[in-house]
């Protein structure tokens, strides 16, 4: 049995190492919800671990990490509530998204606008954004390095706002968040996990506009959320 002088002085130890890092340019740290409810416990609140939007937005800059940089007009980051409980994720920007550095604001992003509001929520009530940040040109799937390059900005956003449920909307977002190959057709309709949190694949609007069949499925995997989150209406 480990006593509280030892676990105190360890979390010290571990806030001393996290300090010499931040000052060395370590920059991100993604705890999972398990984690922050320990620490929390212990008396150390989350904001002495965890990041804000705005400083990881600092952090990401005017970025040129990789080549979509030289093509994009804005860098859209994401948008809505920091203490969302859900939070939606998609591909990355459109030419529209690219115009407003606003996520989802184009025609799919419409869509979405009103399945959330199906939901009984508001945009400003959630949290929306991409797994790449700047629009790949004409609209092309984001290549793996470009994925690779951008995740470590959508971890930290992740660990920022500790949602309750991410909503993977399309291949893309759930290949990459879950680490697999499955197609989305057999990721959706059940719950996975991204760091101890629930994650929901479904179809991205994009592919709902041109599949308006496919609606169903997604307010059935809605539905399913909806069940399990307890709604404060
Ligand atoms: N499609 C996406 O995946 N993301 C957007 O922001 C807009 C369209």
């Amino acid at each position: 049995m480990i006593d509280n002088q030892t676990i105190f002085q360890t979390l010290v130890e571990i806030e001393n190492s996290l300090r010499f890092l931040a000052a060395n340019g370590c920059r991100g740290f993604a705890p999972t919800g398990h984690v922050l409810e320990k620490l929390e416990k212990w008396g150390k609140g989350r904001e002495a671990f965890t990041e804000t939007l705005e400083s990881i937005q600092a952090d990401l800059g005017d970025c040129q990490r990789c080549n979509l940089a030289r093509g994009r007009n804005r860098i859209v980051f994401g948008d809505g509530s920091p203490n969302a409980r859900l939070m939606f994720i998609g591909e990355g920007p459109g030419a529209e998204e690219d115009r407003q550095g606003k996520p989802f604001v184009g025609a799919a992003g419409q869509l979405l606008t009103r399945i959330i509001a199906a939901m009984k929520r508001s945009r400003d009530q959630v949290y929306i954004c991409n797994i790449i940040k700047c629009r790949p040109p004409g609209n092309r799937n984001p290549e793996s390095d470009e994925i690779k390059t951008c995740f470590p900005f959508l971890a930290r956003q992740i660990a920022a706002i500790q949602p309750d449920f991410i909503i993977a909307l399309g291949t893309i977002a759930a290949q990459t968040l879950l680490g697999t190959a499955t197609s989305i057709s057999r990721l959706r309709g059940r719950f996975h996990e991204y760091q101890g949190i629930k994650v929901v694949p479904t179809y991205h609007p994009a592919y709902l506009l041109r599949n308006p069949d496919k609606k169903r499925d997604v307010w059935e995997d809605m539905k399913m959320l909806m069940k399990e989150y307890q709604y404060e209406d």
